[in-house]
């Protein structure tokens, strides 16, 4: 039988976080953010023990992608105001916690791996924030093909 449209586009579903993030942020007012924001914390993503295989050859390579829960996140907006520009955006057009899906995405450097647990420079989570995948960062896009929306015209305006 033929699945209903809700039925293929809204599963209910389920994930079982891989590991947690320990960095000294307890507090989200610690975290750098807005213009200039530099995020060059350092931190640890400890991984389940019975996941270690899967972290196998993973030091080959200097920056992953890591995907988490904004699980302290307040609710969900589709209005965000980032604190980059004064005025409002559409939450899928910037980094907001509070989106639908309160899925973060960091970029961050790897400096060390000991077991399951790897170092990492770039951190911009709570200490306990669940991760749900870690894959490997490649970036294939071309600096000239690249736009950045409205924080350019925001830098702009800020810069004159
Ligand atoms: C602007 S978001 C960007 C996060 C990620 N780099 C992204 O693009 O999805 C970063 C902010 O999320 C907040 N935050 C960090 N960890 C969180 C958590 N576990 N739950 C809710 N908010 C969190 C902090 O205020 C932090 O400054």
């Amino acid at each position: 039988m033929v699945k209903g449209h809700s039925e293929t586009l809204m599963p209910n579903l389920q994930f079982t976080p891989i590991g947690v993030v320990r960095s000294s942020f307890t507090d989200t007012a610690a975290i750098p953010k807005g213009p200039g924001a530099k995020h060059d914390a350092e931190g640890t993503i400890e991984l389940r023990p019975e996941l270690e295989a899967g972290l196998t050859d993973i030091e080959g390579f200097s920056h992953l992608y890591v995907i988490w829960v904004f699980d302290r996140a307040d609710g969900s907006e589709l209005t965000a105001y980032p604190p980059s520009d004064d005025r409002p955006h559409g939450v899928f057009s910037t980094r907001s916690p509070q989106r639908p899906n309160p899925i973060g995405l960091t970029v961050v450097e790897l400096l060390a791996r000991s077991g399951t647990r790897l170092h990492v420079r770039g951190i911009d989570m709570l200490d306990g924030t669940p991760v749900l995948d870690i894959k490997p960062y490649l970036s294939s896009v071309p600096p000239d093909k690249m736009r950045r929306g409205w924080l350019e015209d925001a830098e702009r305006r800020r810069h004159g």
